[in-house]
């Protein structure tokens, strides 16, 4: 399917493309990465898309530069000339390699210094992922390509937006891009017109004619997001002509997400895990300020329960832009924090 719309940020990007960095924020499946492979094709500048989804929590060197790899690999054929100059890479066919350890290493900062021999754009999409050990390694090497590597473009892009803020370091002075200027460009949702229109011209293409309530049910449920508009579309056009169940299908899928977050949390802290779910089941439930999803909480666990605990299970939310002031922020994750069964704790 085309980009349905997306004047205004392909714009933006366009017009800032000569700028350092970049960023990209919205939340999961609002279109960033769609918009930056438009953005990108459209530019006529040679770019790599480094894909950050993968990245494990503490994920190493091997992890970092076989990412780079990969995305350099994709791009080989508007590279090539510059990657066959750097001293550590290799061109095996059609695949880059770096070599990361030994004599010949190649350094983050080095491999920017190479390519800003060219002009390119350099993406790391969901660029929050790269917080971990090697976090200061990575941004101090895009400071350095800030202030010499001018032949370069980083674009930035992140769904947990909070999260990518800190890594970024905007408040913090310790950071080595705090103080940086860099361009940001916010992904919103489809208006609801807008939304009736990309579907209806999505069945359109497809010769499929327009199933008009189940249109309706779509737009209302799914919040303008796109990702959860084209999940629906897809769901019936293989055949699912229910709504609920396509719906429920979303649920499930967000609803994993969310067991992930809490099954991550455990491992640190099993109450600050119960505690998370239980803020979740709240907001969902209607808890739509401090005061609320305090006492609601309480009353769950028959205890006064300290504000700065609580207050840094709702910051670590708003940081991952699942809620903002005490809303969900897509309503597939309110359904699915609904039915969040509450875990116990270990003492
Ligand atoms: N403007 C758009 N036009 C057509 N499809 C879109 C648009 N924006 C998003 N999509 C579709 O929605 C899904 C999620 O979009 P994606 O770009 O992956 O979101 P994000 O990167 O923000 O998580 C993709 O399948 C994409 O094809
Ligand atoms: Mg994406």
């Amino acid at each position: 399917m085309d980009l349905f719309d997306r004047d205004w940020e392909l714009n933006e990007i366009l017009r800032n493309i000569e700028r350092p960095i970049i960023v990209v924020t919205g939340i999961r499946r609002i279109g960033k990465t769609s918009i930056i492979n438009v953005a990108l094709n459209e530019a006529g500048i040679p770019y790599v898309i480094i894909d950050c989804r993968s990245l494990r929590d503490n994920y190493g060197r091997a992890d970092l530069y076989r990412l780079i790899s990969n995305a350099l690999s994709s791009s080989l054929d508007k590279l090539i000339d510059v990657l066959r100059m750097i001293r550590g890479i290799s061109i095996m066919g059609n695949a880059v390699e770096i070599r990361w350890r030994g004599k010949e290493q190649v350094s983050i900062a080095e491999l920017f210094d190479r390519l800003n021999e060219r002009r390119v754009v350099i993406a790391f999409d969901e660029a929050q992922r790269l917080r971990g050990p090697l976090s200061s390694e990575v941004l101090n090497a895009l400071a350095h390509a800030y202030d010499f590597d001018r032949n370069i473009t980083f674009i930035l892009t992140g769904s947990e937006v909070g999260l990518l803020y800190d890594f970024i370091g905007v408040e913090d002075p310790s950071s080595p891009l705090f103080g940086r200027y860099f361009h940001e460009i916010v992904v919103e949702r489809f208006s609801r017109d807008d939304s009736v229109e990309f579907l209806m011209r999505g069945f359109r293409e497809l010769g499929i004619d327009e199933p008009r309530n189940i249109l309706e049910d779509f737009v209302e449920s799914f919040d303008g997001i796109p990702g959860w508009l084209v999940y629906a579309a897809n769901a019936y056009v293989r055949g699912v002509r229910d709504f609920v169940e396509i719906k429920e299908a979303a649920i499930r899928e967000t609803m994993s997400e969310l067991e992930n977050l809490i099954r991550a949390k455990a491992n640190y802290s099993t109450i600050n895990a119960r505690r998370t779910t239980l803020v979740l089941r709240c907001i969902a439930t209607g808890s739509n300020s401090w005061t609320k999803v305090t006492r609601c909480v309480e009353e769950f666990e028959g205890v006064s329960i300290s504000p700065t605990s609580l207050s840094n299970v709702v910051k670590a939310l708003e940081r991952l832009s699942i809620i903002r002031d005490y809303q969900f922020l897509d309503p597939m994750y309110r359904e699915a924090a609904m039915r969040l069964s509450i875990p116990t704790t270990i003492t």
